[in-house]
């Protein structure tokens, strides 16, 4: 059973007036100390609702899954710090984690590997779902897609021993549709799970071998994806994982609101952003290696260069996870027997931006992205999946996120507010009389 989320309510409330109404907001301080106001009664108290573009200071949630101090770049899962769980665990251990609050045992992992490898395969009908996408559809929409229409072959109501079959069904095909879909793009046959294999093994066979010849897996490669899918786990209310909760809210099926989380994840300035770091270094890498060249065209307004894979929205010191991933890099780098330009360029740009008064003074530094993509790229995996993996390492956050917010008694659909900026009342014109 997931540990609740806990806070205290403080003693002390925040006492706001305005046009002759007044409220007492009440005050929730977190088990690290983080204080949220209550604004819940704030509207009805005095008609004011708060306005917070882009949900900087908005708490959504209370919750106890993912702590994350970005003013001192930590991240901890379930109290467990990321590099910790990074150096010691498999993903499908924290993927229990996450779901249940508790390191596994030794037979919980066990019996939890063991059901899922009962669901890694896809229904048949699944090739002909495929076969009506185009080939050069980006393999992020086609997952969506996939998930979303796994809500068509599960349909029972979502009791709890439902829901508990949907996330083991989930977590299951995740890797075999994230394969397929890369598979649908360049027109090789789809590779059946080996259940024989372990979770990240698995994927990496189903995404390299082909049925004419036994795929040799690296075990490095396989250790690397794996460490990468445990970094990008969870990431607590990110753009995403609100979506899935918001869709959620709504009591739309698990499969559906993990459908919408995917489709979020695909934009460029979330998870798509692995994929434009590769691209960004490609760039660089054809136009004569000058970092220095992009990093103005980064810093000019006029330019809509970003320096893909640097700032954050919470990070603003570093991104814990950017630090595993760049003492990594190197070192798998070496290990797979590669030598890597982009990692060059990598490192020169990083180097360069670290300095650089622009990035410095907005506190601008490399997020998980910058290097994971380096890592994908020198691993082999195509650079339009890279976002892919990313949502196979997501998957278990988002759904831990759904479970909590489906058990949390404070629970209710989201429904944001808004500030009304458009025509006053007016008189309707019929077409004739209008232009
Ligand atoms: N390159 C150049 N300038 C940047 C960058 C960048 N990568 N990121 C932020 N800035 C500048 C902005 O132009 C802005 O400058 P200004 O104050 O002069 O107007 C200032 O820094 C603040 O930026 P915002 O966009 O307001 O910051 P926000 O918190 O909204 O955005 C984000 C964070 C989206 C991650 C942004 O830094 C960005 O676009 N980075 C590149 C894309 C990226 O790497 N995304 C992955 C994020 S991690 C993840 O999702 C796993």
């Amino acid at each position: 059973m997931a540990t609740q989320a806990m806070s205290e309510k403080l003693q002390q409330d925040i006492d706001i007036q305005f046009e002759g109404k007044s409220a007492k907001l009440p005050l929730h301080r977190g088990t690290e100390g983080e204080v949220g106001i209550d604004i819940a009664k704030l509207r009805s108290s005095t008609g004011l609702v708060t306005f917070d573009p882009g949900y900087g200071n908005t708490g959504a949630c209370k919750s106890a899954i993912t702590y994350i101090d970005g003013d001192n770049g930590i991240l901890r899962y379930r109290g467990y710090p990321i590099e910790e769980l990074a150096e010691k665990s498999s993903f499908l251990e924290v993927a229990w984690l996450l779901l249940n609050g508790e390191l596994p045992t030794k037979t919980e992992l066990s019996s939890f590997s063991a059901e899922i490898k009962q669901h890694t395969m896809l229904h048949e009908d699944f090739k002909r779902f495929f076969g009506a996408l185009p080939k050069d559809a980006h393999p992020m929409p086609v997952c969506a897609a996939t998930v979303g229409a796994l809500a068509t072959y599960y349909q029972d109501p979502e009791s709890e021993r439902q829901i508990h079959s949907s996330v083991i069904r989930l977590l299951a095909k995740m890797p075999t549709i994230a394969a397929c879909s890369y598979k649908h793009c360049i027109g090789q046959p789809f590779m059946y799970p080996r259940n024989e294999l372990d979770y990240t093994s698995n994927f990496v066979n189903m995404l390299f071998a082909t049925p004419c010849e036994d795929y040799p897996i690296d075990p490095v490669a396989a250790r690397a994806i794996d460490l990468l899918l445990i970094l990008h786990a969870d990431h607590e209310q990110n753009c995403s994982t609100s979506t899935v909760r918001l869709v959620g809210s709504s009591q739309a099926p698990l499969f559906a609101s993990i459908s919408a989380g995917i489709s979020a994840l695909w934009g460029s300035l979330h998870g798509g952003a692995n994929q434009k770091v590769i691209e960004m270094l490609e760039h660089i890498a054809r136009e004569d290696g000058s970092v220095d060249k992009y990093v103005a065209r980064a810093k000019d307004k006029n330019d809509t260069a970003r320096l893909m894979g640097f700032g954050h929205r919470i990070y603003k010191n570093y991104d814990p996870r950017a630090a595993v991933l760049k003492k990594t890099c190197a070192e798998v780098i070496s290990r797979l027997g590669k030598s890597s330009k982009l990692l060059e360029i990598a490192m020169r740009l990083e180097e360069i931006a670290l300095k650089d008064e622009y990035f410095v003074s907005r506190k601008l530094y490399p997020n998980v992205d910058f290097y994971s993509g380096v890592i994908f790229n020198a691993l082999g995996i195509p650079t339009n999946m890279f976002t892919v993996l990313f949502t196979m390492g997501r998957l278990p956050g988002w759904i831990a996120h759904w479970l909590e917010m489906r058990r949390d008694p404070d629970f209710r659909i989201g429904r944001p507010r808004q500030i009304y900026t458009g025509a006053n009342k007016r008189p309707y014109v019929s077409i004739d009389r209008r232009g």
